[in-house]
């Protein structure tokens, strides 16, 4: 498929994403937005695809929603496009996606990374919701992802300011899971990614899907959906292989059923 706003790849079985708007830091216009979901419906789609990853330049993840595209908009058309709805595609994606991000990862930028289940940044990255300085708020998630990931005080503080954090910062609030020198960015992303589609795909979806209830319900309903969900697994060829290859001390071959 011809994108004009993103490029991808498959490495084995990691579909991966860049974001390719150099000249505007990789704002995301409606073409970006709509490019990025259809490459993602692709991979969901690809049996051969274990895990996603989804990265920008060295200089920026994404610098936010397309401001330009944005300056003129009207309520009635914001209200009438759902205006930020179209990307709430990626945190509805079944399979994991590992967001490595290198340099500005701004707005709609963090809002799109904060929807994958791994961000992994450079030393260089620089996370911000900086549209309060637009006289708008985030309105990709934000106000609601953010505060889930690293606490009301830290997420006030950046959405009220929009003063930007750095790796260091976003590594010890909890933003990101790991930082890595920048020249190791997108190898070390396509060393998560390949570890996890070393795993059984469907447990691995079923794990996240669990992780994910946790920020949707109460602990003893979202502990009772994570046990029921664990009984699943036992319904699997890859349970029995996975704990088969254990006691024969050989590596599994998970076959995704
Ligand atoms: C459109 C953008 C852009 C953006 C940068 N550019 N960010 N265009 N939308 N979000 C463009 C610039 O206009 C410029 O184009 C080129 O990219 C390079 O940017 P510079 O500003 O010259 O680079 P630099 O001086 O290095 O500054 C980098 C920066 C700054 C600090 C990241 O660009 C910046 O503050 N950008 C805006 C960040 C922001 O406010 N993001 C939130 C957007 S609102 P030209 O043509 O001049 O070369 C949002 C809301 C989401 O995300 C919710 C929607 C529902």
């Amino acid at each position: 498929m011809a994108y004009q706003t993103i490029t991808t790849e498959t490495r084995g079985p990691i579909g991966l994403i860049t974001l390719n708007r150099p000249k505007v830091l990789n704002a995301l216009n409606t073409e970006l937005i709509g490019e990025l979901c259809a490459a993602v419906d692709g991979y969901e789609a690809d049996p051969k695809i274990g895990c996603m990853v989804i990265t920008g330049s060295d200089k920026a993840f994404a610098a936010g929603a397309d401001i330009k595209e944005m300056s003129d908009l009207t309520y009635i058309e914001a209200f009438s496009q759902n205006f930020g709805a179209t990307l709430e595609r990626i945190g509805k994606a079944r399979k994991p996606i590992v967001a490595a991000v290198a340099g500005y990862c701004l707005g709609g930028g963090a809002e799109l990374a904060m929807q994958c289940d791994i961000i992994i940044a450079a030393e260089t990255a620089k996370f911000g919701q900086p549209e309060i300085t637009l006289g708008i708020m985030p309105g990709m998630g934000g106000t609601q992802r953010l505060p889930r990931a690293i606490g009301k005080a830290k997420a006030m503080d950046m959405i009220l300011t929009g003063r930007m954090m750095d790796a260091a910062e976003a590594d010890s609030s909890g933003l990101v899971s790991r930082v890595v020198p920048a020249g190791d960015l997108l190898e070390e992303a396509i060393k998560v990614a390949e570890k996890i589609a070393d795993h059984s795909l469907p447990i691995v979806m079923l794990a996240k899907e669990s992780v994910n209830r946790s920020f949707e319900t109460t602990l003893s309903e979202g502990v009772q959906v994570e046990r029921r969900l664990f009984h699943s697994m036992f319904a699997t060829g890859d349970q029995k292989e996975g704990m088969a290859a254990f006691l024969a001390k050989r590596s599994p071959q998970f076959r995704n059923r």
